[in-house]
């Protein structure tokens, strides 16, 4: 992550689209493009999913007949960039929207599936074991795939909060400070919980980070996230900064409203 009060120049590409329904269509072409590039490269393909609502109907796309057989789903490997202190069938908990939208519509194979513990007794201990995941299976299926300890996912999804936030790193939050570990228990002032969420380290290592970001209600924090001052603490959404990857800001028009370069 960038230091001092300016962001290094990154590269990153903003893509505006017309409508909530384009922008799912054109976030579901780079997420078969990401996952046939990387299937015919290291012969299979992990994502990090986002959490919330925006992906849904992406992810709902991805599983229906327009798109789901461009893809042998068997070599795709599902991960979570955070979830909520919830049970996994609970109807807060992320794992159990993607279950619903996308892996239960495509049959995916639960060893392809990996969710974070939360029945586990405490946050901290779900993310030490969520950690402990990922790193055995990158060291098992994907050593080449390792930079400085730190896995690196094909692709992460992200959304981001009108707050700024992007998975469960919030502002001025004490894991937006993390970086070593991959995985943190997150305390969340305003929401008075834990979140367990994966950090910085982990996302500024993925070869492609896609953000997405519709509705006119994101519309003033997506200017300040992409044209104001560079302050992820306040502005969490800043730090993902992919140190080599390709980091796509994918929004529609609603949540362009406010941007200069609109
Ligand atoms: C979560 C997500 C979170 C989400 C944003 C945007 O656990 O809720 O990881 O970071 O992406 O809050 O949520 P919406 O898509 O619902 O606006």
């Amino acid at each position: 992550m960038a230091s001092g009060s300016e962001a290094a120049e990154i590269v990153r590409a903003i893509e505006i689209a017309e409508t909530p329904e384009k922008l799912n269509r054109r976030a579901a072409e780079h997420f078969l493009q990401i996952a046939d590039d990387a299937i015919n490269r290291n012969r299979f393909f992990t994502v990090a999913l986002s959490g919330g609502s925006t992906p849904k109907a992406l992810y709902r796309l991805l599983a229906s007949e327009e798109y789901r057989n461009n893809i042998d789903w068997s070599r795709v490997y599902f991960f979570f960039g955070d979830e909520r202190c919830v049970p996994p069938d609970s109807e807060e908990s992320n794992y159990r929207m993607a279950r619903e939208s996308i892996l239960d519509p495509l049959g995916i194979d639960k060893r392809n599936v990996f969710r974070w513990e939360t029945e586990l007794e405490d946050p901290q201990t779900t993310a030490q074991r969520y950690a402990q995941v990922i790193h055995r299976f990158f060291a098992e299926k994907c050593k080449g795939l390792v930079k400085d300890a730190i896995p690196q996912f094909e692709l992460v999804l992200l959304g981001m909060g009108a707050d700024g936030h992007t998975a469960s790193l919030f502002p001025f939050s004490p894991a937006l400070s993390e970086n070593e570990k991959i995985a943190a228990a997150n305390w969340i002032e305003k929401l008075n919980t834990y979140r367990v969420t994966l950090t910085f380290p982990i996302f500024n290592h993925a070869a492609n980070v896609i953000f997405l970001a519709a509705g006119s209600e994101k519309a003033e924090t997506v200017a300040a996230v992409l044209e104001g001052k560079f302050d992820p603490d306040k502005l969490p959404s800043q730090g993902v900064q992919p140190l080599e990857g390709r980091l796509i800001w994918s929004i529609d028009m609603a949540a362009a409203r406010h941007l200069a370069a609109a």
